[in-house]
């Protein structure tokens, strides 16, 4: 079992993808920490404890960055609705743990040999806690990323949100010399919410947190905007990737991300190698899209 911890800022898809990770014995989640990303801290640190608190587990919540490094916040309430879960309302959650997230994450790599690192959101928390004690970087196990893109932008016509949102930091991870593995809206674009996807999730039974689930993803519409059939299940993706490698095929290659100007937030992709450059990423790019909502379905089911 992966001793890990999951920076997210739930969101529609980082609440699927805390209840596959919380819902698998691969992965024995430790700690989530919060930052403000696709709705305000405040809202992304409720749903998270609501999220964590329907599995009935005692994952410690820890609320972090408000905002980037550098630069101003901007949310993502188009796609995540004004509370971040698309307007589903889930019970209050146990009271987050005092604390700060940089914090945290520090605390558990000091206590353990090895942990695996999972953002699904800015990457603020993960920089602040290895750039304020780089020493241990050597326990990061391996670092799960859903960010950037090798094309085109969802938040501007050059960056994906989570890259976007905080571009320095991500810099900051991808430099840090432990492994990294990038889940890329190319990647996520291929595991489409359809409604004969949720139909067969609901089939599966299971109780309040599959509910919860279903009722989510029946909430997002599709993204047509980007000519999606279905809206695109993003960050599980990068939890699933520590659960079943054999769901992806992946090459390594060297990512760049542009800090500054009108493509602030891009990750330039070096796939077909014209850089020079070492790679410095493991980028997922073809998804098993029937076993990955197979495996989410047989995992939710499995939670109260
Ligand atoms: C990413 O941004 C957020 O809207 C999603 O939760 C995902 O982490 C996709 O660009
Ligand atoms: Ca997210």
């Amino acid at each position: 079992r992966r001793v890990c911890l999951i920076d997210t800022d739930p969101g529609t898809d980082d609440a699927v993808a805390l209840w596959l990770a919380l819902a698998s014995p691969e992965l024995d989640v430790r700690l989530v920490t919060v930052a403000g990303g696709n709705v305000g801290l405040s809202h992304t640190l409720r749903n998270a404890r609501a999220i964590v608190g329907l599995t009935g587990r005692a994952v410690p919540v820890v609320a972090g960055a408000e905002g980037p490094l550098l630069g101003a916040f901007r949310s993502e309430t188009q796609v995540h609705g004004a509370d971040g879960l698309a307007g589903v309302a889930l019970p209050e959650g146990p009271p987050a743990t005092p604390g700060i997230a940089a914090d945290a994450i520090r605390a558990l790599l000091r206590a353990e040999e090895r942990v695996t690192l999972i953002g699904i959101g800015p990457a603020t928390n993960l920089a602040l806690a290895l750039a304020t004690e780089p020493a241990l970087v050597d326990r990061v196990e391996e670092i799960a990323l859903m960010t950037g893109a090798w094309a085109e932008g969802n938040i501007t016509p050059s960056a994906e949100f989570n890259a976007w949102s905080d571009p320095e930091s991500l810099a900051m991870l991808l430099e840090c010399g432990r492994p990294v593995t990038l889940a890329t809206l190319e990647l996520t674009a291929q595991a489409l919410v359809t409604p004969d996807r949720i139909a067969a999730l609901r089939a599966a039974g299971g109780g309040a947190c599959l509910d919860a689930a279903a009722r989510i993803m029946g909430s997002v519409p599709p993204s047509r905007r980007f000519g999606h059939r279905g809206h695109p299940l993003h960050d599980p993706c990068a939890v699933a990737w520590l659960l079943d490698p054999t769901l992806f095929t992946h090459r390594d290659v060297h990512v760049h991300v542009e800090c500054a100007g009108v493509a602030r937030g891009r990750t330039v992709v070096d796939r077909w190698e014209r850089s020079g450059q070492a790679p410095n990423a493991r980028l997922l790019e073809t998804l098993d899209a029937g076993r990955f909502f197979a495996l989410l379905t047989e995992r939710l089911a499995a939670l109260p």
